[in-house]
């Protein structure tokens, strides 16, 4: 949202969150009086509300990034994440296809999926990687909730005929990340001086893809992406969670590893080809690991009140739950 309102003042943008738990408008305290700027209190799931919406702003073009996304509540709490990334991707699709009405000219659905939906990959096998055409095969019911998504945007294209296309990203990292997820978790440990829990042996892989980096390979693709198209977003960095917590704890200057018990189907490794994007588009990722991680803990050391403030309230019940006898 920051990118858009701040790179194309012609455009609208509407942000629509049902600012759940980890929906925060803080995030965008500034632009939030930038004149192309409008916010909407929504739950996606809301079929009449996402039409009224469609229609007050003559919505031409969807960016589709609401989602549950953390994997260990998907195992806590499957309903959720139905509900939502499957009948609130299917409620935005039935908008854009109602209000659009076949005057596709200018219009566009574009789909934020995850390389989740690919599964995982061995660990003895570091010649393997993701691409646009490896089967969709998944593990949590966050990445089936996801998968599910994917294949009702492609129906809606096959069967509709709605402009859609869809990129499937890897693991992000960066500013305004809630503490719930790996990255921001550790560093939020450390300077409490918590222990830091990783699951497992701590060898899964991930490829960390810097924030800035996946919004410029959203630029490009909602500009320049050809309409039924997925594209793969990450690439060429991929560490174990034990090298990034060690990363974390060697720039933070302390902190202890306890190795916990393991999440339930927890997948090996994800790795994604990103040759796709690289010749079309010409998108790579910039920010290599070593520097990006830097940068983040920066800005959590930077804007301790702003974690410090999500630590304090329903999060820390969460916190409880999910760590508290592990
Ligand atoms: P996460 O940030 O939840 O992203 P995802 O599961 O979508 O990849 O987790 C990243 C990796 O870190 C994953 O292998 C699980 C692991 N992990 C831990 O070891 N400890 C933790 O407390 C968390 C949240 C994750």
């Amino acid at each position: 949202v920051r990118l858009f309102v701040t790179k194309y003042p012609d455009y609208r943008i509407v942000n629509l969150d049902k600012l759940t738990y980890a929906g925060n408008l803080a995030n965008l305290k500034d632009i939030e009086q930038a004149e192309n700027y409008s916010f909407e209190r929504c739950d996606i799931c809301d079929y009449e509300q996402v039409l009224a919406i469609f229609r007050k702003y003559r919505i031409d073009g969807v960016i589709h990034l609401a989602a549950e996304s953390h994997v260990d509540r998907s195992i806590k709490d499957p309903f959720t994440f139905a509900r939502t990334n499957v009948m609130g991707t299917l409620s935005l699709l039935q908008a854009a296809r109602v209000c659009w009405n076949g005057d596709w000219a200018g219009k566009l659905f574009y789909h934020i999926s995850t390389d989740e939906v690919y599964g995982d990959l061995p660990l003895d096998r570091p010649d393997l990687f993701f691409t646009e055409e490896t089967p969709i095969h998944t593990s949590s019911p966050y990445s089936a909730s996801k998968a599910s998504a994917d294949l009702l945007v492609q129906a809606y294209h096959r069967t509709f005929g709605v402009p859609v296309t869809i990129s499937r990203c890897s693991n992000n990292y960066g500013p305004y990340h809630f503490p719930e997820k790996l990255i921001p978790l550790m560093i939020a440990n450390v300077l409490n001086d918590k222990p830091l829990p990783v699951y497992g042996d701590g060898k899964n892989v991930r490829d960390w893809l810097y924030v800035e980096d996946h919004c410029r390979a959203i630029d490009l693709i909602i500009h320049n992406g050809r309409v039924g198209e997925v594209y793969n977003v990450g690439g060429h960095n991929e560490k174990t969670n034990l090298e990034v917590v060690q990363l974390i704890i060697a720039a933070l200057g302390k902190g202890e590893i306890k190795f916990v018990r393991d999440r339930a189907g927890h997948d090996r490794r994800y790795a994604i080809d990103p040759t796709k994007i690289h010749n079309e588009l010409g998108w790579l990722p910039q920010t290599k690991f070593e520097d990006g991680i830097q940068k983040t803990i920066q800005w959590y050391l930077d804007n301790k009140s702003w974690w410090e403030n999500i630590i304090s309230g329903e999060y820390q019940k969460y916190y409880e739950r999910m760590y508290g006898n592990r």
